[in-house]
């Protein structure tokens, strides 16, 4: 048997026909990728993959480097081919600047935004922002910042459906629909599409939390009462990092935090890690919201470029070219929200 030939190493992007069949290549030897010519896997191992599309305008990447482990599909392989993730040349752009929220906007939707930027009430108990929203570019997702710097949140949920939440700061707990967890920095939490939540702050530090609601919603709606829904099918609701759970991308690596193990189906979290380098440009069919843990770096598209630091969350709209440069010799770590999408290391 015969080993697979790089077609590509990027994937195929399509947009498919509702009751048609597309043979994919497996063997990469085809002249007309990534479908299958019919006759160049002849005497190799290799046999087309078929896929039949059921929704029209489908939009799917087709693995081109054929080492793909969900094939037909891309599931990121092509980042950890020798030279798969390469770095980029950095050039001059534009600097974009901060306006008085806090945002530095780069073009189409794609901006960095300093989260706490407008919080000056110090003495305020409760405090709630938007970073993303769909009257700030988003289609698919929200998210908050929040500081409790003592007692208790109000009991909140998004009336669109599931809530993922980050806690970035301080201590304390969070009760879903009647059940209580404990909370500390660095944890990813799921909040299933009906449940509501509520954060008590506990010690000395304020809690700060992110909170993405996907699908987008304008806001999150307060509730006088807790619900006691709780949904006991998927007791599981909080995911710390574990460096056991890594998963390489290249140079870099990420874990899964809330996914689909824990039942979220669409909106996907995961903690991941940028070493000293610039990637290539590059694009995702996701929407994507970024939280800088720590190190320094500089957001690039097209036409600007901004520098991020640990507390901005940087939106990147479906499809948007763009690349990640971390400047810090201690490497970046990041928390990254996708939806929709299960896999965030799929790029094109
Ligand atoms: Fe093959 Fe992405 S192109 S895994
Ligand atoms: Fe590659 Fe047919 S030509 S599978």
């Amino acid at each position: 048997m015969s080993d697979a030939v790089v077609a590509s190493r990027k994937p195929f992007y399509k947009e498919l026909k509702a009751g048609r069949s597309y043979l994919w290549c497996a063997c990469g030897r085809s002249r007309r990728q990534p479908f299958c010519d019919g006759r160049s896997h002849e005497g190799t191992a290799f046999e087309p993959v078929q896929y039949d599309c059921k929704t029209d305008g489908e939009e799917v990447l087709f693995c081109g480097c054929k080492q793909s482990a969900t094939a037909p599909f891309c599931d990121g392989a092509h980042s950890n081919l020798p030279g798969g993730y390469a770095d980029e040349a950095v050039h001059d752009l534009p600097w974009a600047e901060s306006d008085a929220a806090g945002i530095r906007a780069l073009d189409g939707h794609c901006y960095v935004i300093e989260a706490a930027a407008t919080q000056t009430d110090r003495a305020c108990a409760w405090w709630c922002r938007t970073v993303v929203s769909r009257e700030m570019g988003a289609q698919h997702m929200a998210q908050f910042y929040a500081e409790l710097a003592s007692g208790e949140s109000p009991i909140l949920a998004s009336s669109a459906g599931d809530v993922v939440l980050w806690i970035m700061a301080g201590q304390g707990t969070v009760e879903i629909s009647g059940l209580t967890f404990g909370i500390t920095r660095n944890l990813g939490i799921y909040v299933r599409a009906g449940e509501a939540f509520r954060f008590t702050q506990q010690g000395k530090e304020r809690l700060v939390a992110y909170i993405s609601a996907c699908p987008a919603t304008d806001a999150l709606t307060e509730f006088d009462a807790m619900p006691a829904n709780f949904d006991v099918q998927w007791p599981d609701r909080t995911v710390g990092v574990d460096e056991s759970q890594r998963h390489d991308m290249g140079p870099r690596y990420f874990q899964m935090l809330v996914d689909k193990s824990i039942g979220s189906i669409t909106a996907t979290q995961f903690v991941g890690h940028i070493p000293l380098s610039k990637a290539e440009i590059h694009r995702h069919l996701y929407e994507e919201a970024l939280i800088i843990l720590s190190g320094e770096g500089v957001i690039w598209n097209d036409s600007k470029r901004a520098r991020v630091h640990p507390g901005d969350v940087i939106f990147f709209p479906r499809k948007h070219r763009h690349s990640l440069q971390c400047v810090d010799p201690d490497g970046m770590d990041v928390v990254g929200l996708i939806h929709p999408g299960d896999n965030p290391g799929i790029n094109y």
